[in-house]
């Protein structure tokens, strides 16, 4: 029987080498002039035809491989090469609690050590603790951000748009056409995180989804909170009083944390413990454009893990409510 390729040579004169027919998903084949699979966008050397042929977003019919939020959760997970290493920090859960107790399972702090020197000098931390002050917890405050908080704001864009994790978040979100280059790219991040937004129709402008998930925010209680950096630094403070983990996903090292902040109190709130600013960017990000309002669920490092996020509704874009792992 005739191959495809063979087909394709007759017909079009296109050889084996220079087409993805066939081929889509096949691994780095440096004895082909070109490449047809998810990392080939990375380093450019796609074949003409593999957007048509190989992803959804060329329309090329059933692709014989696209890279699913698994196949993404695990290459943001393996290339997260700005995590911080296991000799860099160590934390102490101490002991198990409920959303409803209320005695304090934890009379030490969760973080007892982190080598600042080392892990707060990289430029997509520096540029994420930049942006930490210029939020206001109250969700009752109007927020506003002038131009000196933009310029931190494409600060922190461009260190994380830098990273290999966010390259692959890049290449997954073209194939799946969520956005078509690099501008479009930077204009939905800024949307989905940074354009402010009012939480109630009647409201005031309070709120970010990086405001809401990596700062946190309060009003009664606290609301968001789900980033391990902000966490250790409002720890380190004072601020916070950690009272016990309600539960615990290893070996991705999520906690689930009872705490107070400034008094007010977070009866669960979730976050990945030493995984870079860009990695909880780009994992969030996936999951609320592909499955917004409702469980993103994929297996990382082996472990199966379901992400939520909410929607704001107002707006024509997505935007950002909430993100955190549901464990
Ligand atoms: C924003 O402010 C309004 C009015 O004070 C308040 O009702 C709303 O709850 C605030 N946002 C959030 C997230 O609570
Ligand atoms: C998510 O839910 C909100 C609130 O129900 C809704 O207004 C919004 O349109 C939803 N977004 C999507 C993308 O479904």
């Amino acid at each position: 029987m005739w191959t495809t390729a063979f087909l394709l040579y007759l017909v079009t004169g296109t050889t084996w080498a220079d087409s993805c027919a066939g081929r889509c998903g096949a691994g780095l084949d440096s004895s082909m002039t070109c490449q047809c699979n998810t990392n080939c966008a990375t380093y450019g050397d796609c074949c003409s035809d593999y957007y048509a042929l190989c992803t959804q977003r060329g329309g090329g019919g059933t692709p014989d491989v696209t890279c699913d939020i698994s196949c993404l959760a695990n290459q943001l997970w393996d290339n997260d090469i700005n995590r911080v290493q296991v000799w860099e920090y160590e934390i102490n859960h101490q002991g198990q609690t409920t959303t409803s107790s209320t005695s304090d399972q934890a009379a030490q702090s969760l973080f007892t050590y982190l080598q600042e020197e080392n892990v707060f000098l990289k430029p997509t931390y520096s540029t994420f603790l930049a942006l930490l002050d210029n939020y206001t917890p109250s969700t009752s405050v109007a927020e506003s951000q002038d131009a000196a908080e933009w310029i931190e704001i494409d600060a922190f864009l461009d260190a994380i748009l830098a990273t290999d994790v966010m390259n692959h978040l890049y290449n997954f979100l073209v194939e799946h056409g969520h956005v078509t280059d690099a501008t479009s790219y930077r204009e939905v991040i800024k949307e989905l995180w940074f354009n402010l937004y009012a939480r109630s129709s009647s409201g005031p402008i309070n709120s970010s989804g990086f405001e809401h998930v990596l700062v946190g925010e309060t009003s009664s209680k606290v609301s968001g909170f789900h980033n391990w950096i902000q966490f250790y630094l409002e720890e380190k403070k004072g601020a916070i009083n950690y009272q016990g983990w309600v539960s615990r996903s290893q070996p991705l090292n999520i906690v689930a944390a009872r705490f107070t902040w400034n008094g007010l109190s977070k009866a669960k709130g979730s976050f990945f413990v030493g995984v870079s600013p860009e990695f909880d960017i780009a994992i969030y990000t996936a999951c609320a454009l592909t499955k917004p309002n409702s469980s993103c669920s994929f297996t990382m490092a082996g472990t199966s893990l379901t992400i939520q996020t909410y929607d704001v509704a107002h707006k024509s874009g997505l935007q950002v409510a909430t993100a955190y792992p549901n464990i």
